[in-house]
């Protein structure tokens, strides 16, 4: 790949959702390129995520254009004026648009100032080589590639390269692209981008970047295809570290829970709980406030932060609960409730080490007994005289772990007879 062949990065865009009506938009349109992911992964011959587009002119007014060429009515714009930008989405794939742009950075860390400039400028921007690409989208040159002078070299070569030696201090959240694109895209970074990165890292780039916009990135690295490199990468990196002195990854636990959580599980929030784990079980800190603290500064939602704080919190001592559960009705006790996730990370810091049988309840848990139900219902109680009321509860739940103990026969004549027969 010594040259960036931009004719067929074209023809290629021309089977993509929304491809061929980008093509016809920006047929004689010399001001339009495209840039970013799509070349790149084009080139790479794989298949971009969505399409990026810069342009000469309005980025709403291109957008409306395309939109209307696309799906009418059902392709949404969103246009974000601070920074000349649009997004096309409809049910068929997504183009964002940008104003061709310059960018000065008034601050380490700080969103970027944006002036009008050229497609040459717009490509100087960017964070990595690989990622400085354009491809011309119309008139004379249509085809043609405006790219880094290393870009192809280092395409060819799985190479991360920052475009300056400052990208890291003015985007810090660069630090966790870099992650992704490595976990991704099996690129490397190139000695001196390596070196770059750990020094942004070691002189506390990431402390100039808000929380919000850090959470924003670390949901997108949850998001990868293959997560748990990404955020090994992370790691690796020191990221993780530089947010907090406790944040860190165990690849092979995290591989060994994920492994264990089933279908209904949210990997996310396992991933979570294991960069959280060293914190929530440090005895010096107040492990469930910090926890909250920090999931709260990275914006994520009430409902994600309970998830991720009571599997980071109650998987270790799930670990002997689980072990000293002698039988079904008893691990329905300990593990009912605990959220999959923090039952799933229990057998994966119980597997291959003593306690020997947690992991394996975790696992039975997880797979069969949860699923355990009882034919009748609190109504089928009432309807034999039962009086409403809490009594009626606690009837159903020793009938349930009679079933999960396999005290009863089959049926739910069994089960009525065992729940007005229950002392409770
Ligand atoms: N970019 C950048 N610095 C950032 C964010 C983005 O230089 N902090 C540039 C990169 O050139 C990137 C482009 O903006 O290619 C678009 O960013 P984004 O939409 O996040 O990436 P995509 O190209 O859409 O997707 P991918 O993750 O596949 O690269």
């Amino acid at each position: 790949m010594a040259e960036l062949q931009g004719q067929e990065v074209l023809a290629a865009v021309g089977h993509l959702a929304g491809g061929p009506e980008l093509l016809e938009l920006t047929r004689s349109r010399e001001d339009a390129a495209l840039v970013g992911g799509a070349p790149r992964d084009l080139l790479l011959g794989g298949t971009p995520r969505e399409l990026d587009v810069v342009v000469g002119g309005d980025a709403a007014l291109f957008a409306g254009d395309l939109a209307s060429r696309i799906g009418g009515a059902s392709a949404a714009i969103t246009v974000h004026d601070r920074f000349g930008t649009a997004v096309v989405e409809w049910e068929g794939g997504r183009i964002d648009v940008a104003e061709q742009r310059a960018e000065t950075y008034p601050s380490p860390g700080a969103l970027p100032e944006v002036r009008p400039g050229t497609i040459g400028e717009d490509v100087q921007r960017r964070d990595f080589t690989v990622n400085s690409i354009a491809v011309i989208l119309g008139g004379p040159r249509r085809g043609s590639v405006q790219a880094s002078p290393e870009a192809a070299a280092d395409l060819a070569a799985a190479r991360l390269r920052v475009l300056h030696e400052r990208s890291f201090v003015d985007d810090p959240t660069r630090l966790l692209r870099l992650a992704r694109y490595r976990a991704r895209l099996g690129f490397a970074p190139e000695a001196h981008t390596a070196l770059l990165a750990a020094e942004a890292v070691a002189t506390g780039a990431l402390a100039t970047v808000s929380r919000a916009r850090l959470g924003a990135e670390l949901r997108l690295t949850l998001a990868e295809p293959d997560p748990v490199a990404a955020l090994a990468a992370l790691d690796e990196l020191g990221v993780l570290a530089a947010l907090d002195p406790q944040l860190g990854f165990d690849r092979d636990l995290a591989t060994r829970a994920l492994a264990m959580l089933p279908e209904d599980g949210r990997p996310a929030v396992l991933l979570l709980a294991v960069v959280l784990l060293a914190l929530s079980m440090d005895g010096g800190r107040d492990a469930p406030t910090d926890i909250a603290r920090l999931l709260d500064g990275f914006e994520f939602t009430a409902t994600e932060r309970e998830a991720v704080l009571k599997t980071a919190v109650l998987a270790p001592a799930l670990v002997d609960q689980l072990r000293e559960a002698d039988r079904p009705s008893r691990l329905r006790d300990v593990a009912a409730s605990s959220p999959l996730e923090g039952v799933a990370l229990a057998g994966a810091l119980a597997s291959g080490r003593p306690p020997y049988g947690a992991a394996e309840a975790a696992h039975e848990w997880l797979r069969r007994w949860r699923h355990v139900r009882l034919a009748i219902t609190g109504d089928d109680l009432l309807a034999a005289g039962i009086p409403p009321g809490p009594e009626i509860g606690r009837r159903l739940a020793s009938v349930l772990a009679r079933r999960l103990d396999g005290e009863l026969s089959d049926g739910r004549d069994a089960e009525l007879q065992a729940a007005l027969e229950a002392s409770v």
